[in-house]
C-alpha cells in the first residue's frame, strides 16, 4: 500500500487552521494524561512549525508560557503565552539563553525532535540518542520538581537504557503511542511524571 502523507489527520489540520497533523498527537497525549494546565510554563524543544505550540498555549491560556525552540524560525507565534527562540538544542549556551527570557522554572519540558536524517541507520540512531539526552538534561536542569517531560523516542537499540535513565529522575515512566502518530512509524512518546527535582 502506498505511503499517504495527506491521511485524514493532515485534512483535519487544514480545516482547523492548526500548521501541522502533529498538533493531534499532543491533543490526544493531553486528552489521555491532564499534562497541560491553566497558568503553567511548557518549555518545547523541537518546536516548528507550531502545530504543537497552537493546542498547548489554549490550554495554558495568557497567564502561562509556551516557549518554542527550533533550529529554524517560527513565525507568526509571538504573543502571549507563546514565546519562541530559534536555536540549536546542542548549543552550550542554550541554558544561558533560556534564562535571559524566563527566570521561572517549568511546569512541563516537551520534545517533538526529529533528527534530519541522513539515511545511514547506525548515524541516524546515534543522533537521535544524542538529541533525547539532551532534551532530558534540559529537562532536569529547568523542571520544577513535581514537573513533567515528555519525549519522542524510536523504537530502537537504547530505548531500554533511555528509559531507565529517565525513571532515576522521575517517579513514573510511561511509553504510548497516541492515534494520529502513523502506524507505519517507529516513533513512540515517553511520558515521565513528578520529577524529583
Ligand atoms: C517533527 S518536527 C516538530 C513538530 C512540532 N511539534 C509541531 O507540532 O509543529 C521536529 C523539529 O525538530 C527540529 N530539530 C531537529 N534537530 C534540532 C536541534 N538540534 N535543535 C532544535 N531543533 C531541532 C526540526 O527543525 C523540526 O522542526
Amino acid at each position: 500500500m502506498a505511503f499517504n502523507r495527506k491521511d485524514g489527520f493532515y485534512h483535519k489540520a487544514k480545516r482547523e487552521g492548526l500548521r501541522s497533523r502533529a498538533a493531534f498527537k499532543i491533543e490526544q497525549l493531553h486528552q489521555r494524561h491532564r499534562l497541560f494546565k491553566k497558568g503553567a510554563k511548557i518549555l518545547e524543544l523541537g518546536a516548528a512549525p507550531g502545530g504543537w505550540m497552537q493546542i498547548i498555549a489554549r490550554l495554558v491560556g495568557p497567564q502561562g508560557l509556551v516557549l518554542g525552540i527550533d533550529l529554524l524560525p517560527i513565525t507568526g507565534l509571538d504573543q502571549a503565552p507563546c514565546h519562541t527562540l530559534q536555536a540549536d538544542i546542542l548549543d552550550p549556551e542554550l541554558a544561558a539563553k533560556i534564562r535571559t527570557i524566563t527566570s521561572h522554572r517549568f511546569d512541563g519540558v516537551i520534545s517533538d525532535i526529529a533528527p534530519n536524517l541522513s539515511g545511514i541507520k547506525t548515524t541516524d540512531q546515534q543522533r537521535s540518542r544524542e538529541l533525547t539526552s539532551q532534551a532530558l538534561e534540559l529537562a532536569t536542569t529547568f523542571l520544577k520538581p513535581g514537573g513533567f517531560f515528555l519525549c519522542k523516542v524510536f523504537q530502537q537499540e537504547g530505548l531500554k537504557a533511555f528509559q531507565r535513565e529517565v525513571g532515576s529522575n522521575f517517579k513514573k515512566v510511561i511509553l504510548t503511542k497516541p492515534e494520529a502518530s502513523r502506524k507505519s512509524s517507529a516513533e513512540l512518546y515517553l511520558i515521565a511524571l513528578g520529577c524529583r527535582g
